[in-house]
């Protein structure tokens, strides 16, 4: 990937196919980062189909492929049904989300994401413009949600005495920097330091951008304003992601059994076509290193039963 590259698109070919897109049909990228996948949903669209592109950092923004069929949404997907609505679409024939973070903001160190700059302010917020930042959770949680966050998102071995840690380096000054929380982690590092951090620094990120919230509230308005017969394509890289994903998309609920009609029929709003997740193959893992933990699941949503 060279230097100036905002994102590199993965299962480009495999996910625009997915989306089956018709002619003259509306789509929405729920995550426009580089415009990559939006690029290649425009060109395969007709002159008078349409494109709705969220994305919450407003870095993404720069990305926004010039083209008057395509809408911009500089906002959070858990609103996606209510923008929707907004910019006067009552049903759209296909939706794209291609979660977590771009290579962008993974590698501009400002942003706080990366362990690589300890220098930088511990931020990892997606939209800047809103919510608490890394260090602020560090700085507020107690140690039994510090704890949660750490085991549960980022599978953590050691989450309590870290969270402890976390606890005791707060009583002589706040977090602030990237290096605050890597002091914290030094002598406490389990395996191989690079694993290890990452987890931890990607619990962290899962937390302050709440994203399994986002995504179970992006995944309820997706079923609400897809037309019977449109696709729903998600790309995960998080277990945990893809866990709620699978369930979602085979009983179109965010939790419990699927509902059931007055004679019990069992009412599943989505005919699942990928049994397995579609994986990258060996080619583009090699080639792009934010490939690796790639997931495709893909959906259609039945016509009214
Ligand atoms: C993996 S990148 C998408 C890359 C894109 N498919 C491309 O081809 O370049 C994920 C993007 O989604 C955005 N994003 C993540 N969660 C979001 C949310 N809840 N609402 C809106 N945008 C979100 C991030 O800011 C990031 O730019």
């Amino acid at each position: 990937m060279g230097e100036q590259e905002y994102h590199v698109p993965v299962l480009l070919d495999e996910s625009i196919r997915a989306l089956n897109i018709i002619e003259n049909g509306i789509y929405i990228d729920a995550t426009l980062g580089g415009g990559g996948h939006c690029q290649h949903i425009l060109d395969t669209l007709g002159p008078n189909g349409r494109v709705l592109a969220f994305d919450q950092d407003e870095a993404a923004g720069n990305n926004v492929p010039e083209d008057d069929r395509l809408t911009f949404i500089p906002h959070n997907f858990r609103h996606i049904e209510r923008f929707t609505r907004f910019y006067g679409v009552s049903g759209v024939d296909g939706i794209l989300a291609d979660l977590g973070v771009s290579s962008h903001q993974f590698d501009v160190p400002e942003r706080g994401f990366s362990y690589r700059f300890p220098e930088m302010t511990l931020d990892m917020r997606m939209d800047t413009r809103t919510g608490k930042t890394a260090a602020d959770l560090l700085n507020q949680l107690e140690p039994g949600p510090l704890q949660q966050l750490l085991g549960e998102y980022g599978e953590v071995r050691n989450a309590r005495t870290v969270a402890a840690a976390i606890v005791q380096f707060r009583r002589q000054r706040p977090f602030k920097l990237v290096g605050d929380l890597l002091e914290v982690l030094h002598p406490l590092i389990r395996g191989e330091r690079h694993r290890y951090l990452a987890q931890v620094f990607q619990a962290l990120r899962i937390a302050v951008n709440e994203e399994m919230t986002a995504l179970e509230e992006m995944l309820e308005g997706a079923l609400n304003i897809l037309n019977p017969g449109g696709m729903l394509v998600i790309l995960t890289y998080h277990s945990l992601e893809d866990r709620l994903v699978k369930r979602f998309m085979r009983s179109g609920k965010i939790s419990g059994e699927p509902e059931k009609d007055f004679y019990g029929n069992m009412h599943r709003p989505f005919e699942v076509l990928t049994k397995n997740p579609v994986l990258p193959g060996m080619e583009e893992q090699e080639r792009n290193s934010r490939a690796h933990s790639a997931k495709m699941r893909v959906a259609r949503k039945k016509e009214q039963e």
